[in-house]
């Protein structure tokens, strides 16, 4: 058993983060996504991975090397253009051949893992196994009508309502995809999107209307797919909330109050009248003072905060928070800095925002 992990595209969804950096390198509770993944398929016993980035993409490879840190081997395979998963799975065919393979979308998140997903797979002995999540808004994905207890139409992003059953980023396939990909045209250029992509689901269609045996499991926990801001947040929410408490730093002085589950890392300095409210997670070489940092917050490596009051948010490396506003509800980019208007004259807020930023004053 293979695996092929998607960490291309372009996440036009996510800018501005995504004009500097890959979208799976965003850290959901300070754990890049694509190390998610890989965490995810090596779990469920599998070390022979296979990664689509983008073309000329270094940064991927920097992080995740030759998947040794997985005890795994890693290839990697690159997209001349985000084409689209069904095109993503056309380019795998030579690192795959005839091995059953599970096929991970680098930006899907979901509790509990994948291991008995694949095994249900091997058991069913299916050409293709599709792991199903209830949602209210269908139509940001693809989705599947189940006609006694069968799957009968997948549909990529349906204008019209089919079923509340998203197909999500978890696929699990028999060598027959290669040839259900190679059916797989262009489509119609969907909302969000740049070019009419070739889509995963009319592959699925045709495993079906050729007498393929294409079966599923219903996701039982959460599943997150992290295409928008909003959902980078939840996605940090869930995986918080499953934390246990680990301090690795000594250097928190008596009068901070730390309660709940905090996970927080060497060299972190916590001073004043600081509240640490978890679930939280605070990264390594900060410096937090009189500041209040509560629950569902990830904070990277060498931030530094002062007179701050943070709540579900998620704050990149290297970022400097200097103001007594409550900040809510945030992404705060690498190396971001936030004072206080009180600081400077004229008074007033001062912005410097890059292309497609978002900002609440
Ligand atoms: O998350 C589940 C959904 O993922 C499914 O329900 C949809 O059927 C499926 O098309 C996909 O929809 P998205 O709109 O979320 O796809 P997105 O363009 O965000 O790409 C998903 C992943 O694949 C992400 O890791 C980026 C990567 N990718 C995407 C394309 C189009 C590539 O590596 N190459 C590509 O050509």
């Amino acid at each position: 058993m293979k695996a092929l992990i998607t960490a291309g595209g372009h996440g036009t969804r996510l800018r501005p983060l995504t004009y500097t950096h890959n979208k799976h390198l965003i850290p959901i509770a300070n754990r890049p996504m694509i190390c998610r993944a890989m965490d995810m398929v090596t779990e469920a016993g599998i070390r022979d991975v296979i990664i689509n980035v983008n073309k000329g993409d270094t940064e991927i490879r920097g992080l995740v090397g030759d998947g040794k840190a997985w005890k795994a081997r890693v290839q990697y395979i690159e997209q001349e253009a985000p084409l689209g998963l069904a095109h993503v799975v056309k380019i795998a065919q030579p690192y795959i051949g005839k091995d059953k393979f599970l096929y991970f979308l680098g930006d899907n998140i979901l509790a509990g893992g994948v291991k008995k997903y694949v095994k249900e797979f091997l058991k069913k002995g299916s050409s293709c196994h599709l792991l199903l999540s209830r949602v209210p808004d269908p139509e940001r994905f693809g989705v599947a009508e189940v006609k006694k207890g069968k799957i009968v139409r997948t549909v990529e992003k349906p204008k019209e309502y089919i079923s509340n059953l998203a197909v999500t980023g978890v696929y699990l396939y028999d060598h027959h995809i290669f040839e259900a990909v190679k059916s797989v045209k262009p489509g119609a250029v969907l909302p969000g999107r740049q070019i009419a992509e070739l889509d995963i689901p009319s592959a699925h269609q045709w495993l079906i209307d050729h007498g393929y045996k294409v079966t599923f499991s219903e996701v039982t926990g959460w599943w997150k797919d992290t295409g928008k801001p909003k959902d980078l947040l939840e996605g940090n929410q869930l995986i918080l909330s499953e934390i246990q408490t680990k301090i690795e730093t000594k250097d928190i002085e008596p009068n901070v109050l730390i309660q709940g589950k905090v996970r927080i890392g060497q060299g972190t300095k916590i001073s004043g009248r600081s509240i640490i409210r978890g679930p939280l997670v605070i990264g390594e070489n900060c410096i937090i003072k009189d500041s209040y940092i509560g629950p569902f917050t990830s904070i990277g490596n060498n931030a530094q905060i002062t007179d701050g009051e943070i709540e579900h948010s998620i704050i990149f490396n290297d970022t400097s928070i200097n103001c007594s506003q409550r900040i809510v509800d945030s992404i705060l980019g690498e190396g971001s800095i936030i004072t206080s208007c009180h600081q400077t004259l004229p008074s007033g807020h001062q912005l410097f925002v890059g292309d497609n930023s978002m900002v609440e004053l």
